[in-house]
Formats: C-alpha cells, sequence, structure tokens
C-alpha cells in the first residue's frame, strides 16, 4: 500500500495520482482549507430576492452552479448519498427497538443510478461526497462504488461515515479505491455500555476499525461521540484523553430527536455544558480556528495530538452556512437534514428524465430549501423518517 503522510497531515494514495487537488482526510481537499482558513464564520443566510439569485453568482468570483445555489445563497457542494437502510447495529438514538420497515430492493438506487446521480452532482459543482447509510459497509458493492466515484473528475473528496463494524476488513481496499476520509461512530469506551447503546456486541470491532484507519494513515480519524444524559456524559474526559497520543478528531454530537428515538429535551447534553466539562480538566484548552461550512467547533488540548470537536446541530444550528444535500438509499433528494421535504430522483431517472430535466428538478428542490430549521423544540415534534432512513 503506497500511503505517505503529505503537506498539513494529509494522505496522499496511490501512485499520488494527477489529482493533486484532491482530498485532505479531514474532509475538506487540502486547497479549499487553506481558503477556507482565511474566511471567517459567515453571516446568518438572508434570502436574495429571486431575481437576484443569478445576480448573486454572477457577481461572485468562482463560478458555481445556479441549480446547487439557494434562495439564501448557499452553494451546495456537499453531497451525502445513502448506500442502504440496513444497518448490522441497533443504535438507540437512531433508530426506534422495533426497527423500521425497510424499503423493498428494486426500489432502491442501483449502483448505476449512484453514480449516475453523483456524476451529475459533480458536473454542477459538488467537490466531497460521503457514504452513508444504514450502514455503508455492509452494502456488498461499496468497494466498488467508491473506485467509480474516484473516477469522477472535480470530485475532491470521497468520505464515509460508517459504525465501524466491518471498517478493519474493508478498509485497504477502500483505501486502495481511493476513499479520503472517515467517520467512525463510537458513544462509549465501556464494552457492556456499548451493548446497551448500540443493542448489539462489537465494541472490539470498532476499536480494531479505528486503529486500523490510524495505521493507514488517515488523519485525522473522526469518531462520532452523540452524548446523551444518563448514558455516556461521564465518559467525555475519557473521549478527550483519546486525544493525547492518537490522531483523532473525537466529535461530541448533540442528541437530536428522530422518528422513534424516544428524543427528549433532558436527555440532551449541550454544547456549553460539554465545554464547561472539559474545560473543568483541560482550562487551557484552546479553540482553533473552524472552515466556513464546518458544523463543528473544534479545540485542542495544547500539545495533544488529536482535537475535539462539537456538533452543535441543537443548541446552535449552522442552517447560515449548510451546503449539504442528501441523497436517501431509496432515491428521495432531501435537502435539509430537519426538514420533510423530498423529491424522488429515482423516479425521474426511471421514467427516463434527460439529464438537463433532472438538473432542474434539483435545481428546483434546492430553491425551496429554507433559511433554517424550525427550532429544536418544534424538530421534535415534526414529522420526519428516522435517522436510519435519511443517512446522517
Ligand atoms: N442525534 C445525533 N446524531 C445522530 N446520529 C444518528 N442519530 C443521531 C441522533 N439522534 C449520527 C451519529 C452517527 C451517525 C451515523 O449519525 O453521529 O455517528
Ligand atoms: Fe446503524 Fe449508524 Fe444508526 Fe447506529 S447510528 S443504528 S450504526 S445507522
Amino acid at each position: 500500500m503506497a500511503a505517505a503522510q503529505g503537506v498539513r497531515g494529509c494522505l496522499l494514495r496511490g501512485p499520488l495520482r494527477a489529482r493533486l487537488g484532491r482530498g485532505c482526510s479531514s474532509g475538506a481537499p487540502v486547497r479549499q482549507q487553506q481558503q477556507q482558513a482565511l474566511v471567517a464564520a459567515p453571516a446568518p443566510a438572508q434570502e436574495l430576492p429571486s431575481t437576484r439569485r443569478k445576480g448573486f453568482l454572477t457577481e461572485h468570483a468562482a463560478p458555481f452552479s445556479a441549480f446547487l445555489t439557494d434562495n439564501f445563497g448557499r452553494q451546495h457542494n456537499y453531497l451525502r448519498i445513502s448506500l442502504t437502510e440496513k444497518c448490522n447495529l441497533r443504535c438507540q438514538y437512531c433508530m426506534p427497538e422495533e426497527g423500521v420497515q425497510l424499503t423493498p430492493k428494486s426500489e432502491l438506487l442501483t449502483t448505476q443510478e449512484i453514480i449516475t446521480l453523483a456524476r451529475l452532482f459533480v458536473k454542477e459543482g459538488v467537490d466531497k461526497i460521503r457514504l452513508t447509510g444504514g450502514e455503508p459497509l455492509i452494502r456488498p458493492d461499496v468497494v466498488d462504488i467508491v473506485a467509480q466515484l474516484y473516477k469522477l473528475e472535480g470530485l475532491q473528496t470521497i468520505a464515509v461515515t460508517t459504525n465501524g463494524i466491518n471498517l478493519a476488513r474493508l478498509l485497504p481496499r477502500l483505501k486502495e479505491a481511493g476513499l479520503d476520509a472517515i467517520n467512525i461512530s463510537l458513544d462509549t469506551l465501556v464494552p457492556a455500555k456499548f451493548e446497551f447503546i448500540v443493542r448489539r456486541k462489537g465494541f472490539h470491532k470498532v476499536m480494531e476499525g479505528i486503529n486500523k484507519a490510524v495505521e493507514l494513515g488517515y488523519n485525522p480519524v473522526k469518531v462520532n461521540c452523540v452524548v446523551m444524559r444518563g448514558l455516556n456524559e461521564d465518559e467525555l474526559l475519557d473521549f478527550v484523553a483519546l486525544t493525547k497520543n492518537q490522531p483523532l478528531d473525537v466529535r461530541f454530537i448533540e442528541y437530536m430527536p428522530f422518528d422513534g428515538n424516544k428524543w427528549n429535551f433532558k436527555k440532551m447534553v449541550s454544547y456549553k455544558e460539554m465545554l464547561d466539562t472539559v474545560r473543568q480538566r483541560w482550562p487551557d484548552l484552546e479553540k482553533l480556528p473552524c472552515e466556513a461550512s464546518s458544523t463543528a467547533k473544534a479545540y485542542k488540548v495544547p500539545d495533544f495530538q488529536g482535537q475535539i470537536s462539537f456538533i452543535t446541530s441543537m443548541s446552535e444550528h449552522f442552517c447560515g452556512s449548510c451546503n449539504r444535500l442528501r441523497i436517501t438509499a431509496d432515491g428521495n433528494l432531501k435537502v435539509c437534514l430537519f426538514g420533510n421535504s423530498e423529491v424522488s430522483l429515482r423516479d425521474h431517472l426511471r421514467s427516463g428524465a434527460s439529464e438537463d430535466k433532472l438538473v432542474q428538478i434539483i435545481g428546483e428542490a434546492v430553491g425551496r430549501k429554507k433559511k433554517q430549521h424550525a427550532g429544536m423544540f418544534n424538530i421534535s415534534q415534526m414529522k420526519n423518517r428516522p435517522m436510519i432512513l435519511i443517512g446522517g
């Protein structure tokens, strides 16, 4: 395996290939990271009158598809594709105990459809694709999908969010195929608690997956930890300590309400509260500059190799700089994680819509994107899919 740590800790793979502008495993491509480091956090989204939408585009230096730009000037260059609704775990925060009704296979996107849609989005300006699920690594052709995405010119970063169970086994091949960045879910460092939270065994496999990612040079290896009161909030400091000698970015995620996960305001531990806890132990915790479109607020204990971040989806939403679109495993385009408005790209594809027509449909959906989600109390009342059917 030809792997080397390159500039700014980025992972350089394969024959170091033609596409040098391509992804750093932090999620953002090197070039983009450098630019973003200079950009201040964006102002909250302000609606542009529709006649100004085009004007907004021409006034801005980098040309970007009008179809992927919404009425608030947000440019959607990041696409998350769910590869499957199935999962080998049953995390309490993601799905109801009784499971979810799965879509029949014939209604899920085929590999070819996934690649066709990905190509279309990349042509319009998407430069980062994350594969999600369910658990993306249980899709038998996941390595092939990464390899095909890798061929798309203009795509700078291919990332995956996984529960880590199959990671150690698959990662060498995924890396060879062109996988740039990995997020691994891990909510506890206590094996018995792991089984309680995810309702399955597998703690050691996940740890093996994390170690394999570090060993293969991914830097940082992102670890997603959903923090829930009474469950794992007592482990915050243990998670921070993991970043001492390893290139990990432990991301503490505020617990979000989705259909069937029994969210309750009291179970959510806010960013501020988590930060306080960490600061009491490490008062010299440093805030790191954040990328313009980043959903994470990053911090570091001085001299620790890794870092920590907070994903404040509930207490401080980041709708103003949202650059994400999602495609569900059954082929629906979802412009907001917390919105229930969806359009079936699968149906249009299968009825033979031309590329232009598809792009127009995507543009219309993006044009309907709201300025921001309805706030945490409203979200908890809203009809939406369970997380496992949305795709992270
Ligand atoms: N709240 C916060 N994050 C969630 N995830 C899934 N469900 C929730 C929820 N209710 C995130 C976890 C996991 C990824 C697949 O989705 O971070 O790592
Ligand atoms: Fe599976 Fe991820 Fe949902 Fe857990 S959070 S049940 S690992 S899809």
